[in-house]
């Protein structure tokens, strides 16, 4: 059962017109082609630690709870390879002895880690999992490379998951997940370098079909049509890939949330930013039908289906 949810974005928001006075692009280039009008960067002195606690607190408060026992934090951006970003996060959360491990899965981290943390309640190893995704990608992106500096931005998005009977209002009613490694060179950080690259191209070519089918399958494995789909939740890359991903599951464009043109492409964050989004703006009730869909760097991919809870998001 999803039971909170808790959001943090820096205070820093950078709009296009700021990107252009220093790189070769403009306002008209970055929406017109993604949707984007502005992003927030972390300042120097905030980790990704500090966005994942945030967020992770946000939705312990949201969910009127005061403790959990296991923290997933799933992240392309940890402020240190080692050790993992998790146990601090739970530390700094005020939990000193939950457990906590890093989950590796790039733009579908969030997704990935619904599932395991589903699946951890499911089969009873623990009564309440924090699944928490969370990025500072300033840190890996070249600020004067047009290609990937105007689409990606920081926060962090957390749920909260506890053990629950039924199908009603907050029950995460399936997952699935997959990927495919021959893309791994699509995006990525190369050893040595210390920023990322895409082939936005290709990953726009693959995106779409990929983010499709595996709406599909999740809407149908839990006994869904796509077109009982009350709101789709895609990854938040590409606003023109969301609407693609729609037309081909034949939806309509108002079942669509998306906010990136507030945050930009915040990765493993992305989702539940946008769910907190779409709840403030009662774009989600209670009991409505939601799919989450993600696709990302590996290559990764994913989606959730669910019933969306009675709660109010917190920001953190
Ligand atoms: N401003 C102005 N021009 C830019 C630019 C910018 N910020 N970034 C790239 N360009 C230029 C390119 O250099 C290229 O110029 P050329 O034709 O002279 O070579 C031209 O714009 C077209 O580049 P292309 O990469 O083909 O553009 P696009 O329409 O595919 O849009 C993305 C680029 C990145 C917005 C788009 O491919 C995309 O969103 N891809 C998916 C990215 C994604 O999902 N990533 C994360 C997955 S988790």
């Amino acid at each position: 059962m999803l039971v909170g949810l808790g959001v943090c974005l820096p205070q820093r928001s950078v709009t296009n017109d700021e990107l252009a006075q220093r790189l070769d692009t403009s306002h008209e280039w970055i929406h017109s082609r993604t949707g984007i009008e502005r992003r927030h960067f972390a300042d120097a002195g905030t980790g990704t630690v500090d966005l994942a606690a945030a967020a992770g607190t946000a939705a312990l408060k949201s969910a009127g709870r005061s403790s959990c026992d296991l923290v997933i934090v799933a992240t392309t951006t940890p402020d240190r390879t080692c050790p993992a970003t998790a146990p601090e996060v739970a530390s700094a959360m005020g939990l000193p002895s939950a457990a906590g491990f890093d989950l590796s899965a790039v733009c579908s981290g969030f997704v990935y880690g619904l599932s395991v943390g589903a699946s951890m309640i499911t089969s009873g190893a623990f009564r309440s999992v924090m699944v928490i995704g969370a990025e500072r990608y300033s840190a890996i992106v070249d600020p004067d490379d047009r290609t990937t500096a105007v689409i990606f931005g920081d926060g962090a998005g957390a749920v909260l998951l506890e053990q629950g009977e039924g199908t009603g209002p907050g029950a995460v009613l399936g997952t699935e997940l997959g990927s495919d490694g021959t893309g791994r060179d699509l995006i990525t950080v190369q050893p040595g370098e210390r920023y990322l690259s895409m082939r936005g191209r290709d990953v726009y070519t693959r995106a779409v079909p990929t983010m499709a089918d595996s709406a599909r399958r999740v809407a149908h494995a839990v006994g869904w049509g796509t077109e009982d789909i009350d709101a789709f939740v895609g990854h938040q890359a590409n606003l023109r890939i969301l609407k693609s991903v729609a037309k081909r599951l034949g939806l309509p464009d108002e079942r669509v949330i998306s906010n990136i043109g507030e945050v930009g492409n915040t990765a493993a964050a992305s989702i539940p930013l946008a769910l907190a989004w779409a709840a403030d703006r009662n774009r989600l009730g209670p009991g409505d039908r939601v799919v989450l869909t993600a696709f990302g760097g590996g290559l990764t991919w994913g989606s959730a289906a669910l019933h969306w809870p009675d709660i109010r998001p917190v920001h953190g």
